[in-house]
């Protein structure tokens, strides 16, 4: 897959991997507690410096979509009734609307969710500059694309659900697809209890709805700050088996395990989890193998 320039797109700093990360640390540093959406929107402003806005989706998503569709099902609901419709999908945080775009492509209705009315701005311009690339034309012949809106709003908040056109399907258990692409990563720590709640909120009843989580940085270390902040697979199974939950972290910001604590309610359960046969560069180690991980989450 080759990434699609946005025409709009400002030149970017380019940076070594570690001075880019100061950066993001340093800048969020200044934006922490109810300051920390604005230190998002900030960026997008100012344009210039999106270190995580690779143009293109992780080629973890085609290949999850495509090779393990034993796990993760098809763009089609299939109602109690026998009738079917459009799986609806969200992309929490969407920056510039790739994974939409992708998954409109395999036939979902998709919402791609952005904080910064700037990002919803590009995702419009890069949407209609991009449509009609190979990459994000439709996967199924037989059937047609989906639809998309890209909506502006705080993810923790329900008013965008209203924007999006989603109001009379209620606050709760909207979405059949939810994608997180570096999303838990960008937010702090402290923000993972009501991550996981709002996940296990909108993510619809099983067993035809799944939370895919690409998880990355799994070999970040806990205490070197972010975002985005070390993402290993123990972080997503502590707290999505937990929702709402404090859980506990070490000094060092290392996650304990709880193997025998009881799951709480509204708990997701995982259901898949493996390394994608692919993903962007910065999810692979000085070898170049895989380190990201994707895992499959469903209601019991
Ligand atoms: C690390 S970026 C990832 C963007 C996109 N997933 C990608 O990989 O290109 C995180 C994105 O989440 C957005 N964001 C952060 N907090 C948010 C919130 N509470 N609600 C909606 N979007 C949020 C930011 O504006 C930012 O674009």
């Amino acid at each position: 897959m080759a990434a699609i320039p946005a025409a709009t797109r400002k030149p970017q700093r380019e940076l070594p991997l570690q001075e880019s990360r100061a950066l993001m640390r340093d800048h969020f540093t200044e934006h922490t507690g109810e300051k920390y959406n604005e230190g998002w929107a900030k960026l997008w402003e100012a344009g210039d410096f999106l270190p995580w806005d690779r143009m293109m989706p992780s080629p973890a998503l085609p290949d999850t979509l495509d090779n393990h569709a034993s796990v993760v099902g098809s763009a089609k609901l299939v109602l109690p009734d026998g009738t079917t419709r459009r799986k609806r999908a969200l992309v929490p945080g969407c920056g510039r609307g790739v994974d939409v775009m992708l998954l409109q492509a395999y036939g979902y209705d998709v919402v791609g969710l952005e904080y910064s009315s700037k990002a919803v701005e590009a995702c419009e311009v890069y949407a209609k500059e991009t449509e009609n690339e190979a990459l994000y034309r439709i996967k199924d012949e037989k059937a047609s694309k989906g639809s998309r809106v890209f909506v502006q709003g705080d993810f923790y908040a329900d008013d965008w659900l209203e924007k999006a056109g989603l109001g009379e399907h209620g606050k709760e258990g909207v979405f059949e697809l939810i994608y997180d692409y570096t999303f838990f990563c960008a937010m702090q720590p402290s923000m993972r209890p009501a991550w996981a709640k709002r996940m296990s909120t909108l993510l619809a009843p099983n067993p035809q709805a799944n939370l895919i989580c690409l998880e990355f940085p799994t070999t970040k270390a806990p205490n070197a700050g972010g975002p985005p902040f070390a993402s290993p697979s123990k972080a997503y199974m502590e707290h999505l088996s937990h929702p709402g939950e404090d859980i506990p972290y070490s000094e060092e910001g290392e996650v304990r395990m709880q193997p025998f604590a009881e799951s709480g309610p509204g708990a997701l359960e995982r259901v898949g989890h493996w390394q994608p046969a692919d993903t962007h560069g910065i999810g692979k180690d000085a070898d170049g193998n895989v380190a990201d991980y994707i895992s499959v989450w469903r209601h019991r």
